[in-house]
């Protein structure tokens, strides 16, 4: 999720500079649009970037405080309306938040009947009214306390209304100096200067002013004047906190401390699947809400075959999808890469959907795959992550990801997403052709569970960057697995080529004998997936073939397997969880191994040599 930056200070410093100057900082995390509001001279909000916001300034636009935010959009297109900060009705409570209120249209509807009128489509704007309205009640219910607490009081209510995730700044007209900050699920900093205070996404726009920093936790809210901060909880008690020297770069800030955007990006894979989760599962019955779907729920009812169109990771994906949708939606799926399916006579009609999955939203291949689609009449879908994106307008519905901005070349985090998207996907199909609700309650359980079994993976990788050490002289790797995770296995060996640039190849663990195994020896490491599952005797005698011609063997096998240990020369494991689910984490150690290989090469990590991030030519 995007960026957020405010400032108060008594110093007589021109905030505006000092925001805008922060606000380029974040720049690196993606965005659409951007914003500032300042109480002495009102708001200004632009598509684009600090650059075009600094443009629109007027030269009179000045204060001593204020809030600014850059957005990646989630709900709602990516407009000037629909850019941050929010008001209130009365233009005096403004709102600047990173993260989704998920219960935003039921806030909506609330508060329109309590005659509140919305300037936009963001879910965002909800937070501005919502203080505005206990704002209200208490000066009518005679709200003793003095000015400042009762718009901190008001805050607080209205955040104890609200689900979903948030990192937030809110500023009161009347009150400029005072800036109230909130967190749950995304991170807010304050910044502890002489005369000032900050509150930010990550540090990098504090640090230029000061290294004295408190991060805030989920459920705490902070209130800042230009010589205090305080701590408390969502139920007003009072939190003790001491402050932190930070002695990072801006830099090093912009990657949360670690040392490339790609590792930080794999560490974010628990919260990922979380984000695309939320609010989309009803374990009790079994059910998956796609609110994105909604409209096209008939159409879906009625078609008899699915094409999912995609490049490069999300291609494999996609490939991971046709293993759910076939084994547990019953409908008939196939993968198509974006650049072939565009040029040969698919025979495609209404009773077809196209799905194109895609991070950026913008890879022509695959835009012009669902333009094909959709010129023969079929349902297109998108699986997006980037809101207002070329292929999120142009398909007929589809499912955002949720994933957050994806700044590394090498996809990791929007690849988890992007398969955990593909499951709701698969409940929600599913249990339209006759998945029982038991079978969807099992799904959407063993889905709940994802993001901490991640978690224990991620703590391996201390002996990932050892392994990786091992077989960093290495010039040729082999990724064999079976079914759902066969396109785990491509998937492993492209991001090894990507970013460390090491011939690496992914097969069928079936199609060994038919030729690959040609190419085994003693310099030629095989990592095959072998968790346990109902293709997992097959795995060991793959790998037993490989042993007998001395390839050496990397198995990512299920936690408490210790029969692998004895033939494989090293072992990575997972946590169990249920077939159709391994592939989002059997991906996580390839993605680790493929990661420090390449800064154990001293490789160019984030930025491979002749790769873009999203490719929008042919
Ligand atoms: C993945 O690591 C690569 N960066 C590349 O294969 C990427 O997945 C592909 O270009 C598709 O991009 P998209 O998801 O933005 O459409
Ligand atoms: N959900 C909010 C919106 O779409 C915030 C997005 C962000 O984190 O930038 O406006």
């Amino acid at each position: 999720m995007c960026g957020i930056f405010a400032y108060t200070g008594n110093k007589g410093k021109e905030a505006g500079k000092i925001l805008l100057n922060g606000l380029l900082s974040l720049e690196y995390r993606g965005y659409d649009s951007a914003g500032v509001y300042m109480p002495e001279s009102g708001s200004v909000k632009t598509t684009g970037a600090v650059a075009e916001l600094r443009r629109k300034l007027p030269k009179d636009f000045k204060g001593t405080s204020g809030i600014a935010h850059l957005r990646w959009a989630t709900h709602g297109e990516p407009s000037e309306k629909n850019a941050h900060p929010h008001a209130d009705c009365g233009g005096e409570i403004w709102v600047v938040h990173n993260g989704i209120i998920e219960n935003f249209k039921e806030l909506k509807e609330k508060l329109s009947k309590a005659g509140h009128t919305f300037a936009s489509d963001s879910d965002t704007e909800v937070l501005a009214h919502l203080v505005e309205e206990h704002l209200k009640n208490q000066s009518a219910g005679g709200g003793s306390s003095s000015g400042g607490k009762n718009f901190e009081k008001a805050a607080l209510a209205a955040l104890n209304e609200v689900r979903g995730t948030y990192g937030i700044a809110l500023q009161y007209k009347r009150e400029p100096d005072r800036i109230i900050a909130a967190r749950m699920g995304s991170p807010i900093v304050l910044g502890l200067g002489d005369g000032e205070h900050f509150i930010a996404s990550d540090p990098a726009p504090i640090l230029p002013h000061t290294r004295k920093v408190m991060f805030l936790e989920d459920g705490e809210v902070a209130v800042i004047t230009p010589g205090k901060h305080r701590i408390f909880r969502l139920d007003s008690t009072t939190v003790k906190r001491k402050a932190t020297e930070i002695d990072w770069s801006a830099e090093e800030a912009q990657k949360g401390g670690y040392e490339h955007f790609m590792l930080k990006e794999i560490m974010e894979g628990p919260e990922v699947v979380r984000n695309t989760l939320r609010g989309r599962l009803i374990p009790a019955k079994g059910f998956a809400k796609l609110g994105g779907l909604e409209s096209v729920t008939k159409q879906l009812q009625r078609i008899d075959r699915i094409i999912i169109v995609a490049c490069g990771t999300a291609s494999y994906a996609g490939q991971v999808g046709e293993y759910m949708l076939e084994g547990h939606a019953r409908i008939p799926v196939e993968v198509e890469i974006g650049s072939e399916f565009r040029y040969r006579k698919a025979v495609v009609n209404e009773r077809t959907a196209v799905i194109g999955i895609s991070q950026s939203g913008e890879t022509l291949d695959t835009l012009e795959a669902l333009r094909e689609g959709k010129r023969h009449g079929a349902l297109t879908l998108g699986i997006v992550n980037t809101v207002g994106s070329t292929i999120a307008r142009e398909t007929d519905a589809g499912v955002y990801n949720h994933a957050g901005p994806e700044i590394s070349v090498a996809s990791t985090k929007a690849f988890l997403s992007q398969m955990t998207a593909l499951a709701l996907l698969t409940v929600f199909l599913g249990r339209q052709r006759g998945m029982t609700e038991k079978e969807g309650r099992e799904i959407a359980l063993a889905l709940k569970e994802l993001p901490e079994k991640i978690e224990k993976i991620l703590e391996q990788r201390g002996a990932i960057e050892q392994l990786a050490k091992k077989y960093s002289k290495n010039r040729d790797f082999l990724y064999i697995a079976r079914t759902y995770n066969f396109p785990v296995a491509l998937e492993g060996a492209l991001k090894l080529k990507e970013i460390s640039y090491i011939h690496a190849e992914g097969c069928a663990a079936g199609e060994m004998k038919h030729g690959p195994i040609a190419m085994i020896d003693g310099n030629f490491p095989t990592v095959a997936i072998a968790t346990k599952d109902s293709v997992y005797e097959k795995m060991i005698s793959n790998i037993h073939e490989i042993k007998a011609r001395k390839g050496p063997v990397i198995a990512i096998a299920t936690e408490g397997d210790r029969e692998i240990a004895k033939l494989a020369d090293d072992v990575i494991h997972v946590p169990k969880t249920m077939e159709m689910l391994s592939p989002i984490l059997n991906v996580v150690p390839l993605q680790l191994f493929a990661y420090y290989l390449a800064k154990e090469k001293g490789l160019n990590v984030d930025r491979p040599r002749n790769l873009a991030k999203s490719v929008t030519v042919e």
